[in-house]
């Protein structure tokens, strides 16, 4: 099954429209049609002039969350039609950080999910453990748990419309990556969640790996049969190591 792999670049909070201008140049000049589709998440403030630096070039953008609701008194939120209205293609929807840090529970990341659906927008749905979830053996049950949640409300079918990302918790910004095997073991659960549902579905939708990926990892880890290219943090914030990385895919 040939699956083009996906390599996100995911900025979190970090930028500014100097940097964001040096980043996206020199990205443009070392970009000219990759195997991998290229997508990368700024902030949203700096969402719509990074879509118009990157037009008609191959690299997409998404956003980093979106509000669960489509519109309304929601101070401080952004909708997912808003998002597709400044040239969205993708967002993140689970990340670990605001699973963890903005209490996103597994109901409202799966309301997210179909929000961002609804719009138009394809959801980079992250699942991933903590460190003592794994030590503990939960890995399996807890990355299924956060799965099935958005599985239960969208439905299987969702996914043929939708990016997949486990990201370990404990390899996220901790220069610890998970090894490739680690990794294949994870990747290949969840593929094999969505198979028994859809068996074709299971075998076209593309999972990526995140957590400290960077130039001198990425090459082993997308080799992996169920690794499908990366959602790459600190990595992506520099345009030659995140070529290197696309470069990998
Ligand atoms: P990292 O972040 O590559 O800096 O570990 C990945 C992510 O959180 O998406």
């Amino acid at each position: 099954m040939d699956r083009r792999p996906v390599v996100a670049g995911n900025w979190k909070m970090h930028g500014s429209r100097a940097e964001n201008t040096r980043l996206i140049d020199s990205l443009l000049e070392g970009v000219e049609a990759p195997r991998a589709e290229v997508l990368v998440c700024p902030p949203f403030p700096y969402l719509a002039e990074v879509v118009r630096a990157v037009k008609g070039s191959p690299v997409q953008v998404g956003a980093q969350s979106l509000c669960a609701e489509s519109q309304g008194a929601f101070t401080g939120e952004v909708a997912g039609a808003m998002l597709r209205d400044v040239g969205c293609s993708h967002v993140i929807v689970g990340h670990s950080e605001r699973r963890a840090l903005y209490a996103e529970d597994d109901a409202l990341v799966a309301r997210k999910f179909l929000a961002a659906q609804a719009a138009g927008l394809v959801p980079v749905l992250c699942v991933g453990e903590t460190l003592e979830e794994r030590e503990r053996g939960a890995t399996a049950e807890v990355i299924l748990r956060q799965l099935d949640a958005v599985i239960a409300v969208a439905g299987v079918q969702a996914f043929a419309r939708s990016l997949l990302a486990y990201e370990p918790v404990w390899a996220i910004g901790t220069g610890k990556t998970a090894s490739p095997a680690q990794a294949q073991e994870v990747h290949a659960m969840l593929r094999a969640r969505i198979t028994e549902k859809d068996a074709i579905l299971g075998g076209q939708l593309r999972i990526l790996y995140g957590g400290s990926v960077k130039a001198s990892n990425a090459a082993e880890l997308f080799a992996q049969p169920d690794v499908d290219g990366g959602l790459v943090g600190g990595a992506s914030l520099q345009a030659e190591e995140f070529l290197r990385v696309v470069a990998a895919a």
